[in-house]
């Protein structure tokens, strides 16, 4: 049984108060979430995350990482500065990251590999353009970027992997795929990680992401091959992330 995981992804959105005011929210209403619960933050923010949810349920991500491991890189962030500061976590390959900054699926794959050199557990994104679903390549493209994962950093490394689907269409737009659309894509990935391992296939985690929100997540997460999501807009209110992870 692979356990239901709900990852917030703040994106550039914070402030002291509003960090404060969202974890204490979403703290107060942990108990009865079975959930393991991922929050996502923009690096100056790691530290104050840090001290808030020390002995809670909750755990530390942030939203990327530089490949090297120090040095003169002005305004970057390595592995071992996110470790610092109690990530276990960190999102690669977002698709944002992928359009707006030009990072490519052997990019991907190189931060992927740094992250599990350094112990984070990377959550893997991945996503077909709208034009890429709607001329068929659904498929095609998600091969793809995973293929180049694979080839990096081998399949057997998918134990320490955590996988989201993200169709970018529907990435902050409100259009939601549907549960039959994200159940098939995810099958089809479930599908190409067997191909290489049987085992990695049934245990890696794959989540959602894309306009999921406390109506649409408990159909979305009560599909076989969906095993949470990945959260933006809805994210940033704690009643309404409180509601997604008690869909799971
Ligand atoms: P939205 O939930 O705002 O659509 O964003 C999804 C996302 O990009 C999470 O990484």
């Amino acid at each position: 049984m692979r356990q239901t995981i709900v990852a917030g992804n703040w994106k550039m959105n914070a402030s002291k108060e509003a960090v404060n005011t969202l974890i204490m929210g979403i703290l107060s209403g942990m108990a009865d979430v079975k959930s393991k619960v991922i929050v996502c933050a923009p690096y100056p923010y790691l530290s104050q995350v840090e001290a808030l949810i020390t002995h809670s349920q909750l755990h530390l991500g942030a939203q990327d990482l530089n490949a090297n491991v120090s040095g003169a890189f002005t305004g970057e962030v390595s592995a071992d500065m996110i470790k610092d500061f109690g990530a276990q976590y960190v999102i690669i390959g977002h698709s944002e990251r992928r359009s707006l900054y030009g990072e490519t699926d052997d990019v991907v794959a190189q931060k992927v590999q740094v992250a599990l050199d350094n112990d984070l557990t990377p959550l893997f994104c991945i996503g077909e353009l709208l034009e890429e679903r709607e001329s068929g390549n659904t498929e095609a493209v998600v091969s793809r970027q995973i293929q180049a994962v694979i080839d990096r950093v081998g399949i057997k490394a998918f134990k320490n992997i955590i996988v989201a689907y993200e169709p970018v269409w529907a990435i902050g737009t409100g259009v939601t795929a549907t549960p039959q659309q994200a159940q098939d894509t995810h099958a089809f990935i479930r599908s190409m990680l067997a191909k290489h391992d049987g085992d990695i296939a049934q245990s890696t985690p794959i989540l959602y992401g894309g306009s999921m929100n406390p109506t649409n997540a408990e159909e979305l997460i009560g599909c076989e091959d969906i095993d949470g999501g990945l959260i933006g807009g809805a994210s940033l209110k704690s009643e309404d992330f409180l509601r997604i992870c008690k869909a799971g």
